[in-house]
């Protein structure tokens, strides 16, 4: 049975005391966890160390990094390791959000380095893609997807499995905009996606999770993840207080 992955990505946001206490809040709120979700925090690296261990408590939940250089140790400054985040318990990674991209200055080439190397290291990898609306009013949506996957993607040709690997579609305009994507445009964009992961993967293509990212909140959650080739969401800024989370978990 393929699980719903229902993703928090926290950003830059909360100390150390204000993440423990959202995350404590979260696995309780989360005690009737449904068999067919799985639950991913991506908290910033400064509390994984105090977060990892509370996510742990329940089946299911995950913690994940937002973000990672793929080098197993160096001369790196201000970078983590993969092996340095693993010890602590994270299992996941995020590669590719939109904020690396557009606001990092984050490159595809990077991504795809990030993706085979995270791989290897034994995490688990979620590519974000998606188009900005500038690249959406040129009708560019497809081209500019496919070449992030495609990108994203070409050093894990022959190991991404439907265990190692999701993908996570947002779109950029949807991002902590209020605006989300209609039921319409998420279906096309997430047909597109799979036709070219089964394209690029013919083994694992099929299986392999796509979530939805953009605006994700607790009233929209349900609809959302009743569409086809929808496996689950990466949300923002309702993912902060554990109350929303859980409700759109539970949707
Ligand atoms: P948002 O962010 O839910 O606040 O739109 C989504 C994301 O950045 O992954």
């Amino acid at each position: 049975m393929k699980k719903l992955l229902m993703a928090a990505n926290w950003k830059m946001y909360k100390s150390v005391e204000e993440g423990v206490a959202t995350a404590r809040e979260l696995v309780s709120l989360l005690d009737k966890l449904p068999e067919d979700r799985e639950v991913l925090v991506c908290p910033s690296f400064i509390m994984m160390h105090s977060v990892c261990p509370i996510l742990a408590q329940k089946a299911g939940c995950y913690a994940g990094a937002q973000n990672f250089y793929p080098a197993a140790q160096g001369a790196f400054t201000g970078e983590v390791a993969p092996e340095q985040l693993m010890g602590l318990g994270c299992t996941h990674a995020l590669a590719g959000h939109s904020e690396r991209r557009h606001v990092l200055g984050e490159m595809d080439e990077l991504i795809g380095r990030k993706v085979a190397f995270g791989l290897d290291a034994g995490l688990k990898m979620i590519l974000c893609i998606g188009e900005t609306i500038v690249e959406r009013r040129l009708g560019q949506i497809e081209e500019v997807l496919a070449r992030q996957l495609e990108s994203g993607l070409a050093g894990v040709l022959s190991t991404a499995t439907a265990q190692n690997l999701a993908v996570a579609y947002e779109p950029v305009w949807a991002i902590g905009t209020g605006e989300v994507a209609g039921p319409d445009e998420i279906l096309a964009a997430h047909a597109f996606v799979r036709a070219t992961l089964t394209s690029l993967l013919p083994k694992e293509g099929a299986q392999i999770r796509i979530l939805y990212g953009g605006s994700v909140k607790p009233d929209n959650a349900a609809t959302i993840i009743r569409l086809d080739n929808v496996d689950g969401v990466l949300v923002g800024g309702a993912s902060l207080k554990a109350d929303s989370f859980s409700q759109i978990v539970l949707a």
